[in-house]
């Protein structure tokens, strides 16, 4: 179950009537939202799809010891992050997943194709475009190494997940035969969760059924979700530019990055928008705290509050867990005295269903956002000024 507070620490800050206002356009950007035709996102998955993504990863788990995922942005964050937070932090058991495609330093590359080396490993590589640099040259470098590794059989090492007919991966696929999977047209790459792009590297490790399940039952929180847009909005109105993503469980930091991404890439556009960081606490009380406590009041904060735990630890008279959340609730109420608004997003448990649900929550709020904007949520557009750039400069 997961629990939204978005009144109770936002109210002396937003006027009721602007609130009202808002809110009464609901229907309006819902059926702006159903009319959009890049919200493939909203709608069921196929059930042979799931079928044939559960196969596949059976198929890896039988045949290899190690599956690495190469991708950047949305066609890695969901699972990336979904993968840390149900990961032990030491001993970890599950089927090894390793993530490239972030980075062009030379070390980790480096690094990674020497331990692969010594693995029997195959890759999923995923790119809606099929044409990402950094996707592009971790998947040369690594197909190079499965090549001399493997011969004859190679292509048994490769399954790639793409456009159903554009772009260089998808014509490697008709040429060599790779099995692959489809990113549909209507479903842009960080709403991209519900599709093979992050389904498949999870079926290794986890029951893609409950993940469906959770995400489905997201759908029951549009009013919260759109709730949540319009008070983000109304706060950035106030020059509450920057919105502070709080946590208390270290698990969820990788979260937090598919939720910078989600909502800087959804709405940084024409010159508005709200800039998402994250603190993870206590640590960062450390250190950003003082900054939010009594810096610039240009931030608000959303908490992302985790009711129970499954890990019982007594100290004292109360349990760790407890503390965490006292500690927790005391920060948010000092931040507000500090003129800091804050929203209050609480689960029950952190469980695969609940993840899956809150991700639907967060992918149809940042779709209201952009239309509350008035930018078009399913583009990026600025992204593509840096490759312009990067292009000129390898080719000069
Ligand atoms: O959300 C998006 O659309 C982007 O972040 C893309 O996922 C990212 O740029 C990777 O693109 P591609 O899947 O084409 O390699």
């Amino acid at each position: 179950m997961i629990k939204f507070d978005f009144n109770t620490y936002t109210k002396k800050f937003i006027e009721e009537k602007e609130y009202n206002k808002l809110i009464e356009k609901k229907d309006y950007y819902t059926e702006l939202l159903t009319k959009d035709n890049m919200t493939g996102w909203m709608k069921d998955i196929d059930n042979k799809l799931i079928e044939d993504i559960k196969n596949t990863g059976t198929y890896i788990k039988k045949n290899f010891d190690c599956l690495v995922v190469i991708g950047i942005g949305g066609s890695f964050l969901g699972s990336y992050s979904f993968n840390n937070i149900f990961k032990r932090y030491f001993n970890d058991k599950k089927f090894e997943v390793i993530y490239a495609g972030t980075t062009l330093s030379s070390k980790f590359l480096n690094e990674l194709l020497e331990y692969l080396n010594n693995k029997n490993f195959c890759v999923n590589v995923i790119s809606k475009s099929g044409a990402t640099m950094e996707t592009t040259i971790t998947y040369k470098l690594i197909k190079d190494l499965i090549k001399r590794k493997y011969g004859e059989e190679a292509n048994n090492h490769i399954i790639v997940t793409t456009d159903k007919e554009k772009g260089l991966l998808r014509e490697e696929v008709n040429e060599n035969g790779f099995k692959s999977f489809e990113i549909p047209k209507d479903i842009g790459g960080r709403y991209s969760f519900m599709t093979p792009a992050h389904l498949l590297p999870l079926s290794v490790n986890y029951d893609i059924d409950e993940i469906i399940k959770g995400y489905y039952h997201g759908r029951r929180l549009i009013d919260y979700a759109y709730q949540y847009a319009v008070v983000r909005k109304l706060l950035f109105d106030k020059k509450k530019y920057i919105e502070n993503y709080c946590i208390y469980e270290e698990n969820l930091l990788s979260f937090t990055e598919w939720l910078k991404q989600l909502f800087g890439e959804t709405e940084g556009k024409n010159n508005k928008g709200i800039f998402p960081v994250s603190t993870l606490n206590t640590r960062d009380l450390h250190s950003l705290g003082q900054f939010i406590q009594e810096g610039n009041k240009i931030l608000f904060e959303t908490y992302i509050k985790i009711k129970e735990s499954d890990n019982y630890i007594k100290y004292n008279n109360r349990t760790l867990h407890e503390i965490n959340n006292i500690v927790e609730d005391s920060v948010l109420r000092a931040h507000v005295k500090g003129g800091v608004p804050c929203i209050e997003i609480e689960l029950d448990n952190i469980t695969p269903y609940n993840i899956s649900s809150l991700i639907y929550f967060f992918q149809l709020s940042a779709a209201f956002s952009g239309y509350l904007f008035e930018v078009y949520p399913f583009d990026q557009p600025g992204v593509e000024v840096y490759k312009e750039e990067v292009k000129n400069s390898l080719q000069g």
